[in-house]
Order: C-alpha cells, then sequence, then structure tokens
C-alpha cells in the first residue's frame, strides 16, 4: 500500500445528503478544489460525538474532476460511537472540517484481471475502482455481497455500469458467495488481483482460502473500514495495573479510546487494526478476544497473547458464565 501525504484539513459545505437505503445515506461535499479522488481514496472527517470530537474515514464514491465535490456513503452503524449519527444528521448547508482524498488502498494498473469483492456498505471502497476498469476496458469482474437486496446501496447504478460483470451475492435470494469455489475458480497464471471490503468474517475466508491456493498474498488487496467483529461489541473491563489503570470499555467505545479517558497514554496509529503500532500485550482475559485487526496473524490471534487495542476487544465467555469479559494488560 502507498503511504499517504500528509492530511490536509479544511472546511467543507454539504452540497446533498439523501438516503441510499434504509442505514446508508450518501452525502456529497464541497471543498476546494485540488486533484480527482483516485479510485480507493478516502477522506477523513472530524465528528462530533457525545464524547467529543473524533475523525472518521469514509471511502470516496464519487469524485469532480478537481475534487471539490466529494461523495462518500455512511451506514448508520448498529453499535454507533456517535460518527455515523453525526454524519446521517448532516443536512445540506452545513458546514465540517475533512481531509482532502487520501489514499491507502490504490488500484494498481497492470494486472491481466482484476476482481472487485464488496459485501454490505464495503462497495463504498470499490466502486470508483469499478468505473475506472470499466473506461480503461479491463477484464474485471465486480462480486457484491449482501445479506438482502434491499439493504445494498447502488445496486440499479452498477447493474447499468456493469452488466454482466456484476455478480450479486444475495443471502436472502440464495445466491450468498460461495468463498472457496471464488479463489479456486481464478486462474491459476498469477496475473488477477482481488481488491476487497466487508465484513471481517468474509474478508477472513477470503484470505485463508486465497493463502491455501498458494495465491500470492500481495494479489489480494483489501480496505478495512467495513470491518466489523466476530462477536457483538459489548461492554467489558480492562485494567493495566503497571499505570494503575482500572475501566469500563463501553460498547460503542473502542480500548483505545477507554484507555486514553482513564489517562493511559497508548501508542497508535492508523487506529484501523493495520499498522500495529496499537499492540499490546495480554496477562489474563476472562471471555473471548475479538481480533478485529488485519496486523496479527493467525497464529498470533490463536494464540491471544496480545491484541490491537484500537479496533479488537473482549466478548464475554461463551453462555455468558463467569460475566461480561474482563482484560489485563502489561506494557
Ligand atoms: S493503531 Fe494501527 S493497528 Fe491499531
Amino acid at each position: 500500500m502507498s503511504s499517504d501525504p500528509r492530511p490536509v484539513w479544511a472546511t467543507a459545505r454539504v452540497v446533498e445528503s439523501r438516503p441510499v437505503t434504509d442505514r446508508i445515506r450518501r452525502i456529497t461535499l464541497e471543498r476546494a478544489a485540488g486533484r480527482r479522488a483516485a479510485p480507493g481514496a478516502h477522506v477523513d472527517v472530524r465528528v462530533r460525538t457525545p464524547k467529543g470530537d473524533d475523525v472518521r474515514s469514509y471511502s470516496v464514491v464519487e469524485s469532480s474532476a478537481d475534487g471539490s465535490r466529494l461523495t462518500v456513503s455512511v451506514m448508520l452503524a448498529q453499535a454507533s460511537r456517535g460518527g455515523s449519527l453525526f454524519m446521517h444528521g448532516l443536512v445540506e448547508g452545513d458546514e465540517i472540517e475533512c481531509t482532502q482524498p487520501l489514499q491507502n488502498f490504490e488500484l494498481r494498473h497492470g494486472a491481466h484481471r482484476y476482481v472487485l469483492l464488496a459485501g454490505g456498505v464495503g462497495i463504498t471502497a470499490v466502486i470508483e475502482m469499478g468505473r475506472v476498469l470499466h473506461r480503461l476496458g479491463q477484464d474485471y469482474r465486480f462480486v457484491y455481497v449482501g445479506r438482502t437486496r434491499a439493504q445494498m446501496a447502488y445496486v440499479d447504478e452498477l447493474a447499468g455500469l456493469h452488466g454482466d460483470r456484476l455478480e450479486l451475492r444475495v443471502d436472502d435470494e440464495h445466491t450468498g458467495l460461495d468463498v472457496a469455489a471464488l479463489v479456486s475458480g481464478l486462474p491459476d497464471d498469477g496475473r488477477t488481483e482481488v481488491y476487497m471490503c466487508g465484513p471481517i468474517r468474509l474478508m477472513d475466508a477470503v484470505r485463508r482460502a486465497w493463502l491455501s491456493h498458494g495465491r500470492l498474498i500481495a494479489d489480494l488487496r483489501f480496505e478495512t473500514f467495513g470491518s466489523s467483529g466476530w462477536f457483538e461489541s459489548e461492554s467489558f473491563e480492562v485494567e493495566i495495573p503497571e499505570l494503575g489503570v482500572s475501566t469500563v470499555v463501553a460498547s460503542d467505545a473502542s480500548l483505545l479510546e477507554a484507555l486514553a479517558a482513564a489517562g493511559a497514554d497508548m501508542m497508535y496509529d492508523c487506529r484501523k487494526g493495520e499498522c500495529g503500532l496499537c499492540e499490546v500485550k495480554v496477562s489474563s482475559v476472562r471471555g473471548r478476544i475479538d481480533h478485529r485487526d488485519v496486523f496479527l496473524s493467525d497464529d498470533e490471534k490463536a494464540v491471544d497473547e496480545t491484541l490491537c487495542i484500537c479496533v479488537s476487544r473482549v466478548a464475554a465467555p461463551e453462555g455468558g458464565a463467569g460475566g461480561s469479559g474482563r482484560l489485563t494488560l502489561t506494557l
């Protein structure tokens, strides 16, 4: 992945906000002209939440040629920490702070063929890639996975542009995705790249299938904004005895946020489970660690000796025995 340029914050005005599904809104922002957002780009947005200002990242689904109009699509999260709620409350004329388009999910040119794979709101990260591949006349498939058609944004637009290249996999229509078949059905010539964004279960299943077929991991590229956990987010206790810190992580807060609020000065960078800078040692856990990062290996996650505190959390022991989750960390 390429590194981002430094984020430059500026005021942007909301020029459109409308629903595209029950829970997803399309929001267009106008800001100073710059460059068109490249496929896979995102903007960081300063959101106001009941706990104060915070930053969220949203993929750019559409950009004007000069980058002065950027459209994002935001799903109202079930366990919203206030970010998506804030975004859904925006109306035309509101002003917010956002960055220029930033890039860490670049579409590489030169592959023989491409597969775009989106699950749910993960469609936002690959929609512009699809437009570019179509425009360039590339060989590609566009696989879009969802629970119900009503929850899937932009289906009509995608079908209109991509025709037969679009494969809708809809659980409640019994056309759900067979991940193993998808991966094993790709040519073995090492000239196919997959770009995916969606729930962690989908991305993890694809990654496992990809590796078990001996494919190059560099040809499997992903964006993590759409990631969810293995378990529902619930509150749990955390302590770091060396710092004298003990607190409760609310279901709508991250471990990193809760520790910061309790006065622990923890290291972090990406806050998306990618860089590993926030990895901390676990000295004991009651419950199940919900590893939501893509930094640790499967083996590292299996032994639960560390976790990435920006995204990972703890779920109560199976069956609820022993109460809520509890985590003790060591520095
Ligand atoms: S801050 Fe990058 S993985 Fe947590």
